[in-house]
């Protein structure tokens, strides 16, 4: 299939893009690089020798959309742009909105003028909020915390009412956990401008020696050893759920939430020993009070992905910190140094 992808340069749609060329697809990127960087798309042309059509531009931006519609007649799109700090999103609501909701509505738009009739969307596990029972299936209610929360579960909104108002539209949204790791090859993985605000790029950043110690916040949880609880996800499987999804797409109408996680959590404390297996150091924490806004556990059941999308996670939780240091060390500035 022909498959524009949005926010193709960002951490989660490089991986993607690999596994989307391995199995067989064309692929054509839309990124304004707000938070990525072009030397993206020449690594991963180099890991998969495929052709990347690649558009700069934003995805609000109607006039920018036909073009690429015109020119790269998609079949399908994956719609990863948007922003994603929780933080900046409570200072920044407007932005958020605009981008993460009124980016969906412009794509939808376009998507209609050039009759494109598939896309999978970027939700987060964020929009169930505090959980009534664990692991969360998807019919937990969604009461997101944060504005970032509920731009998602708006977009989500959005794009049912999109697929539900005709017959032969397909709407795949993919509620993800905590998506971790690097491709095998360590030539693309995450690379967060600023301090990083998750667990493992910090981690990581100290392990190489660019922070001092890992501040753990809260160790006070209602879990086996205080610290918080999350399902981290490889992010090559995380790719991989997308080529699931998309073939999900040819066969069905409408609009369907699923869970990409693996189904088990662990600790902050858990992470912190698996990162010290993978790079052979002590990496140093420091105590902290709770995070505002963060909650004790979080882990997915993925059943309806396995059984709808035939799709599961294989990597384990070695697998994530291993390629996380591989990356890491081999790109200690990311990909400044290109
Ligand atoms: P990322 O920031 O690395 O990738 C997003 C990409 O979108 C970047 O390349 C950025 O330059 C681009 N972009 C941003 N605004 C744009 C705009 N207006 N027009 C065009 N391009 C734009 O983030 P990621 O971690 O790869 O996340 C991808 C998607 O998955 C996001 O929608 C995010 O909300 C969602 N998500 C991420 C996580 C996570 O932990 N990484 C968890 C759940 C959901
Ligand atoms: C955070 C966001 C969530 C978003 C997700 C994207 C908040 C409140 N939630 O989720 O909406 O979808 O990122 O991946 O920001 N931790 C530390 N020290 C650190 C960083 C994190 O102890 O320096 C702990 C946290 O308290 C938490 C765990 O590590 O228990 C995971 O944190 P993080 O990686 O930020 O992910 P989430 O909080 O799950």
């Amino acid at each position: 299939m022909r498959v524009l992808v949005t926010g193709g340069a960002g951490y989660i749609g490089s991986h993607t893009l690999i596994e989307l060329m391995a199995q067989g697809h064309e692929v054509c990127v839309l990124d304004n690089y707000t938070n990525a960087t072009p030397a993206v798309l020449t690594r991963v042309r180099a890991l998969s020798n495929g052709k990347i059509a690649d558009f700069k531009g934003d995805v609000r931006d109607p006039a920018m959309l036909d073009r690429v519609m015109q020119d790269f007649a998609p079949d399908a799109v994956v719609h990863f742009a948007g922003l994603k700090a929780v933080g900046e999103s409570q200072q920044k609501p407007l932005t958020y909105y605009d981008v993460n909701v009124g980016g969906t509505l412009a794509l939808l738009h376009a998507m209609d003028r050039a009759d494109c009739r598939k896309i999978i969307f970027s939700s987060s596990a964020t929009v169930y909020g505090e959980p009534d029972y664990l692991p969360y299936d998807e019919a937990h209610p969604t009461r997101p915390a944060s504005v970032y929360g509920r731009t998602k579960l708006m977009a989500e909104q959005v794009l049912t009412d999109w697929a539900t108002a005709a017959p032969d539209r397909s709407a795949v949204i993919l509620r993800y956990f905590n998506p971790v790791g690097a491709h095998a090859s360590a030539r693309i993985g995450e690379d967060p401008k600023d301090i990083p605000n998750n667990l493992m790029p910090y981690i990581a950043q100290v392990a190489i020696g660019l922070r001092q110690a890992l501040t753990i916040y809260g160790d006070d949880y209602d879990t086996p050893d205080g610290t918080g609880q999350r399902d981290y996800i490889h992010v090559v499987d995380l790719a991989r759920a997308h080529v699931a999804a998309l073939d999900y797409t040819c066969k069905t109408c409408g609009a369907r939430p699923f869970n990409i996680g693996t189904g088990q959590s662990y600790s902050v404390i858990d992470m912190v020993r698996a990162f010290e297996r993978a790079c052979g150091q002590t990496i140093p924490t420091q105590q902290a009070p709770r995070r505002a806004g963060d909650i004790a556990a979080m882990q997915a059941n993925p059943a309806r992905a396995r059984a709808e999308l035939g799709w599961q996670a294989t990597h384990d939780l070695d697998a994530m910190t291993a390629s996380t240091w591989a990356w890491q060390s081999a790109n200690p500035k990311g990909y400044d140094a290109c």
